[in-house]
């Protein structure tokens, strides 16, 4: 996974269309970029084809399955646990937690040391942040917070990536 097409995709806050007639094709294993000014709807196309908000208006496939903006709450959660990753623009951390929490979202063991992960710290070094899996959050730059985001998903091993600005810190 995951091919997307979206067809005639529309977006209204209250009466005002942020977008309409969007339709777009992202074939599997492709990397899209939207680009366009501040406030022209990127953010709000991203939520709709993340499933993370309805479209007013049009359709999503997902490797030909229909209307995917219509799933079941299940079967969204399904997506977003089993496919989907999100990279935020304010990078979605927790900011109490450590990098490792961060990255793989399983508390330590009882006896307060994890057990080595290699996954994990192959990540790490992936976006630059070897060693510093024991860090808290909160320490770390903007940009290093915005590769823990990046680390992420990529230690998910999500088949689709929606990231919104993950490289404006960096
Ligand atoms: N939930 C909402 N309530 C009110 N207005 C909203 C909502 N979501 C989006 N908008 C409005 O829709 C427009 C598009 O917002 P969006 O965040 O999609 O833009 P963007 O292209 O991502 O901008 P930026 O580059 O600044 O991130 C903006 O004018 C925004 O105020
Ligand atoms: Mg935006």
């Amino acid at each position: 996974m995951t091919e997307i097409v979206a067809k005639n995709l529309k977006a209204n806050v209250g009466q005002r269309v942020i977008f309409e007639q969007v339709s777009l094709s992202i074939p599997d294993r492709s990397i899209v970029a939207l680009v366009g000014p501040s406030g022209s709807g990127k953010t709000t196309l991203l939520n709709c084809l993340g499933l993370l908000r309805t479209p007013d208006q049009g359709t999503i496939e997902f490797d030909g399955h229909q209307a995917v903006e219509r799933w079941s709450d299940r079967s969204r959660r399904e997506f977003w646990r089993d496919k989907a990753a999100f990279i935020y623009q304010d990078y979605g951390l927790i900011e109490d937690e450590t990098v490792a929490y961060n990255v793989t979202l399983r508390t330590p063991s009882i006896f307060g040391r994890r057990r080595s992960d290699s996954k994990l710290e192959q990540t790490l070094e992936t976006v630059g942040l070897s060693g510093r899996e024991n860090e808290r959050a909160v320490v770390l730059s903007g940009g290093e917070k915005q590769r823990v985001g990046i680390a992420r998903a990529l230690y998910k091993g999500a088949t689709c990536i929606f990231a919104d600005e993950p490289t404006a810190s960096l």
